[in-house]
């Protein structure tokens, strides 16, 4: 009796003790997932060397070769071009008659679209009206100097109401990007603050028709250019045309082009080799990505739509002209498309570093937040690995997907080849990406050359889900910034 008693006592005290290890661990593990009011994004995750040099001192490399961010500037000189952006509350009226509370640059959505020629060194100044807390200028896809990228909290302060700000760079990739507020991003891109910008070939652009067409869904509404419902242009058959699908939303845009054959000219910014003439698929563009389409215009209409919405840009002889609406057959693949062609370094490169970044979710606590959380190599943002590469390095990225939805990652700074998928090499034309849908299930891997210093973002293009901790870095050895999330500055980059 007395033994059976004694036995229950240990097994009470035993359950107790491990109900108060398990409170105890919860309130540790969400004690330690909450985030300072104001913290370096250098102090923060595990620094991963990728088997690469590591420095001896641990987090900043040696402090002889220490440089700040701030001193990653554009190039000194006469600006070629200058434009000023205005960010700005506006009601935005659709042609639906919806009218939209909208965050602008320059009272539009998008805001307005920029056109430099290749090497012409560009300013901008962002002047902030009234938009709270405040305001930065991202160049999406353009591989600017480090302290010109305007992530708020990592290369700068963002911008306050009254504020202003001068971005310069030298336009040298040709092709199709777009601009966009890189402080508190979810919010500020879903209600406007985007538009394109397009550095035209030093010769000028082909005669014809070039249009950028960006696509947001914009207060539910899906528009082109701003606008809902079909917009009608008249073009002259014959007219060589390019088009430049931009999907500046959170998820996949699903672009269809009909009445044409037609060609994928260039992804993200970079021309595709050989690409041939295809017909009728989905041009599936990834959330930040861009695609060139071309076509000699035909004697018939052609359109562009959103598949199953109604925004269209209709193209005709007469200005009214609609082509019928087709369902797409297949959607594109860019990985085995047009003919492969010299690349500076490919699988069988000898690589410097090597990193694995692997989406997952898992339950746990983000800032204090319980629930089911994205991870990136198991660890719930800040504990996610940052890659840490040295100038010069040769970098291979591998990117698995291990959760439900499809991830646009978004690498700032660089371009990337894209190797393979799912084992598989790529067989079309040289793929190099800013921004890659990796679909649920799928691996990727891709290889960069480390040739801009800084510390760039590494980030999920899905801007909800950047902000809720689908975010990393690369960061080069020894560079270290100024600048704070949060605090005064209110610096919030997603
Ligand atoms: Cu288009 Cu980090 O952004
Ligand atoms: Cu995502």
């Amino acid at each position: 009796m007395l033994r059976r008693h004694r036995a229950g006592q240990v097994l009470a005290v035993g359950g107790l003790a491990l109900l108060l290890t398990a409170v105890g661990w919860g309130a540790w593990a969400w004690k330690s997932s909450l985030l300072p009011d104001t913290y370096d994004v250098m102090g923060y995750g595990r620094h991963d060397f990728g088997g690469g040099s590591e420095p001896a001192d641990g987090h900043h490399g040696r402090a002889a070769e220490t440089v700040s961010v701030s001193a990653l500037h554009g190039p000194p000189g006469t600006p070629d071009t200058r434009f000023r952006l205005v960010a700005r509350k506006a009601n935005v009226r659709l042609p639906s008659g919806q009218t939209v509370e909208a965050l602008t640059f320059d009272g539009t959505v998008p805001g307005t679209e920029l056109r430099v020629r290749q090497g012409e060194l560009v300013q901008v100044t962002l002047e902030n009206r009234d938009v709270q807390p405040g305001v930065t200028i991202h160049w999406h896809g353009i591989d600017v100097p480090n302290a010109e990228d305007g992530v708020a909290g990592v290369t700068q302060d963002a911008v306050p109401p009254g504020g202003s700000h001068v971005y310069r760079f030298r336009a040298e990739q040709v092709g199709t990007f777009w601009y966009h507020s890189h402080e508190s991003s979810s919010t500020q891109v879903r209600r406007g603050l985007f538009g394109a910008i397009v550095i035209e070939p030093r010769s000028g652009v082909e005669e014809g028709l070039d249009l950028a067409v960006v696509a947001h869904v914009f207060d539910g509404r899906e528009t082109l250019d701003g606008r809902d419902g079909t917009r009608h242009r008249v073009v002259a058959p014959g007219t060589r045309v390019r088009l430049r699908l931009v999907n500046t939303d959170n998820a996949p845009k699903p672009f269809v082009l009909s009445g044409t054959a037609f060609r994928v000219a260039a992804i993200d910014g970079t021309d595709l080799n050989e690409p041939g003439l295809i017909k009728g698929n989905e041009l599936r563009v990834a959330p930040g990505g861009r695609y060139d389409v071309t076509f000699a215009m035909p004697a018939s209409p052609v359109a562009l739509r959103v598949d199953g919405t109604p925004a269209a840009l209709a193209l005709s002889q007469n200005g009214r002209g609609l082509a019928q609406v087709v369902k797409p057959r297949r959607v594109f693949d860019p990985a085995v498309y047009g003919r492969p062609a010299p690349v500076p370094f490919g699988a069988d490169s000898a690589f410097d570093r090597e990193f694995t970044l692997e989406i997952g979710r898992k339950p746990g606590f983000l800032d204090g937040d319980p629930g089911m959380h994205w991870t990136v190599n198991g660890g719930i943002y800040p504990d996610v690995p940052v890659f840490m590469v040295e100038a010069g390095d040769l970098v291979k990225l591998a990117i698995s997907n291990e959760t439900s939805t499809v991830h646009p990652m978004h690498l700032h700074g660089h371009h990337a080849l894209v190797l393979s998928r799912d084992g598989k090499a790529t067989r079309g034309s040289p793929l190099w990406t800013d921004t890659l849908d990796v679909e649920a299930g799928t691996r990727y891997e891709l290889a960069f050359r480390a040739d801009n210093p800084g510390l760039w973002m590494e980030h999920c293009h899905n801007l909800n889900h950047a902000a809720a901790g689908l975010t990393t870095h690369v960061a080069y050895l020894g560079v270290t910034t100024p600048f704070r999330v949060g605090g005064d500055a209110h610096n919030h980059p997603e």
